[in-house]
């Protein structure tokens, strides 16, 4: 197994770089990956997130920004901020934005770790294929819980360790740790960072411990729901409004 196992300020600092370099690429990827699902997935993260609530929208690790955009176009979202390190995916995130009908996104370069919000700024926030690559999730969550307003929501989407020994799990531990490597070095020229993935999505926690971890930083109403043949979920809660 390559070394790609690290913590704290190295895994932070080998995190950035790869999606710096791999930014040009990613959306493609994903759209290949996922066989064109993960825009509907993001999209349904954002329509749970922002149900009946009216406010400002966050999304955490926005990348290149595609749940930015889906929470603009939730109903009554007046404006969304998304933030992220890497500098090479703000980049493509604003370029999409310039092309995009509103203008009430605005990108912004920030740690997940430590948001430059004040407490209750947001409606509510989300991020999506992100937490398993910061280097403390309960501190991220934590973060999330309290830039959002009490009575507001969060939305995690993540992919999920496919446990168990049946058919479809050892199908998808062959897509995922032998195509996807190559597919990387292929599209993105980055055998590397395709191969973090599925190595990094295995370290993770399963949806249950996600839930749990939520409702340790105090969120209420935490549930969860699977996509893409169990391999994705997404997870929502509530901040208490006492
Ligand atoms: C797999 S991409 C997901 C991008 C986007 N949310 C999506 O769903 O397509 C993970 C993103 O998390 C960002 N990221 C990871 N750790 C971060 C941190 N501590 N602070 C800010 N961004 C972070 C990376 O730069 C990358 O853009």
């Amino acid at each position: 197994m390559p070394d790609n196992n690290f913590t704290g300020p190295k895994k932070a600092q080998y995190v950035e770089e790869m999606f710096d370099r791999i930014s040009q690429r990613y959306d493609l990827l994903n759209t290949i990956m996922s066989g064109g699902r993960h825009k509907r997935w993001k999209e349904i993260a954002a329509q749970a997130v922002a149900k009946d609530l009216k406010g400002i929208a966050l999304d955490v690790a926005t990348g290149t920004g595609d749940i930015a955009f889906s929470l603009a176009k939730q109903p009554n979202i007046t404006k969304v901020t998304g933030i992220d390190f890497s500098n090479s995916m703000l980049i493509i995130a604003t370029q999409k934005a310039s092309e995009y009908p509103k203008n009430d996104i605005e990108f912004t370069r920030a740690d997940a770790l430590s948001l430059p919000f004040p407490d209750n700024s947001f409606i509510c926030a989300t991020t999506g294929f992100s937490l398993r690559n910061v280097t403390d999730i309960p501190t991220c969550l934590s973060e999330m819980a309290r830039v959002v307003k009490p009575g507001g929501r969060i939305a995690i989407l993540e992919f999920t360790p496919l446990l168990g020994t049946g058919f479809f799990p050892k199908l998808f531990n062959i897509y995922f740790h032998q195509l996807v490597p190559m597919i990387g070095q292929l599209v993105a020229r980055d055998k590397a960072a395709y191969t973090y993935l599925p190595d990094s999505v295995e370290r993770f926690v399963t949806a249950p411990e996600l839930k749990t971890l939520m409702v340790d930083c105090g969120l209420v109403n935490v549930n969860f729901r699977h996509f893409g043949l169990k391999t994705v979920a997404l997870h929502t809660g509530e901040i208490p409004t006492t």
